[in-house]
């Protein structure tokens, strides 16, 4: 859905490092302060005007207490119609404090202990912890890296762990953390039909959606699946707008999985939701676009930026512009720099990146780089790992 903005709703130029280092979150506490952060996923840009004015007049009102989800749940409705064209009763819809509990809540419901989960390495790290911790195994299907440094599902590979006894979930990054893919409709059904043949639940993480940048579109799992589906979508304001400290996911179910799941997601996980959160992804969803059109057009631009100056000053780095969101996953192999580039990079370039073999299998000889930033933070990014390998 696009707006007609005369002006941007912000100046990405006018962001600023002093005022980023005031900050109090993970991004800007972690590392020391002569470390340039461009590592976990939140965003530098200013916060939505309507989301701000939403939780000013909570402030105002002394309106701190628990959470309640009956705006939410149509405002998140109507929003995936909208920008998807995907169409769900917004009584299917679930808020849990974020999508890593909503997994959590999701394999309770849908596998039993020891069961196995596939997911598809190089993948968001805490994929392997949060199955782990729910007492299940993971079962890697690698994705398949293509001649152009693109990547894709290895049908063949998700056919055999599919077929495998102990597997019951696939655990779908879409779009994929930290490679940027968006899955092709083709790739979606062939999930689904495997999914379908073997009795496996799909969960379904699409927390990136929103940010599908221009030449790509984000077609939902649900909406391939349908609603007989044994699956499950876990949706969230948090990426989009950067309100991952206020806790609201959403958890969306087929026909199917309101029985198996919906309904036996416990009152107390729901209520451990944050009330700001919920106010907050209630504005995003309603009054956020011209904000999200504003961060779609900044991201766009920097991922080309981020080509630009890999290739100027890394021109040995390869790296291809993610189709969404804003994080370059970027191959730093022929630096020598050994499997993990990002600790050489943080000790002699003072610039804190994610750790390719943190997510796992083919992340060796990767940074994950976060550019949604200013061009200006950017160029002292690449500046910085550019010091290390001259
Ligand atoms: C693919 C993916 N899933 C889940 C999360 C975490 O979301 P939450 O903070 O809602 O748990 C992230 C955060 O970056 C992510 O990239």
């Amino acid at each position: 859905m696009r707006h007609d903005l005369d002006v941007p709703a912000f100046d990405v130029d006018d962001i600023h490092l002093d005022d980023l280092r005031r900050r109090r979150s993970a991004k800007w506490q972690y590392y020391p302060a002569d470390v340039l952060p461009a590592w976990i996923a939140e965003m530098d840009f200013p916060l939505a005007e309507p989301i701000a004015r939403t939780l000013r007049e909570a402030v105002d009102l002394s309106d701190t207490g628990y959470q309640w989800p009956a705006e939410l749940k149509p405002a998140c409705a109507d929003f995936a119609h909208d920008a998807w064209g995907w169409d769900f009763d917004p009584e299917r819809v679930t808020v849990l404090p974020d999508v890593l509990t909503a997994i959590t809540q999701c394999l309770t419901h849908l596998t039993a202990p020891g069961d196995g989960v596939v997911i598809t390495p190089p993948v968001y790290t805490p994929f392997f912890h949060v199955v782990a911790h729910a007492g299940r195994h993971v079962v890697e299907v690698p994705l398949i890296r293509l001649t152009d440094g693109r990547y894709s599902l290895d049908d063949e590979g998700l056919a055999a762990a599919f077929a495998r006894a102990d597997v019951t979930a696939f655990l779908l990054s879409h779009p994929h953390n930290p490679t940027g893919t968006v899955l092709a409709p083709d790739e979606l059904a062939m999930v689904a039909d495997l999914a379908h043949r073997h009795g496996v639940a799909v969960i379904s993480d699409e927390i990136h959606a929103p940010l599908v940048l221009p030449g790509a579109s984000h077609l939902p799992y649900l909406v391939v699946a349908g609603d007989d589906a044994n699956a499950v979508a876990l949706i969230s304001a948090s990426k989009a707008w950067n309100l991952a400290g206020l806790k609201a996911a959403q958890v969306v179910a087929t026909e199917r999985t309101t029985a198996t799941v919906t309904e036996r997601i416990p009152l107390e996980a729901t209520f451990t939701s944050g009330h700001f959160g919920v106010l907050a992804a209630a504005s995003a969803y309603r009054e956020g676009g011209p904000w999200l059109q504003t961060v779609v057009e900044v991201l766009d631009a920097n991922r080309r930026l981020l080509g630009e100056l890999l290739a100027e000053r890394l021109p040995l780095a390869a790296y291809v512009a993610p189709d969404a969101s804003f994080l370059g996953w970027i191959d730093l192999d022929a630096y020598g720099l050994g499997a993990d580039p990002a600790a050489a990079l943080l000790e002699r370039g003072r610039v804190g990146l994610n750790p390719g073999p943190s997510f796992g299998t083919g992340g060796d000889g990767f940074v994950r780089l976060n550019f949604a930033t200013s061009p200006a933070i950017l160029a002292e990014i690449v500046d910085r790992m550019a010091s290390v390998v001259q």
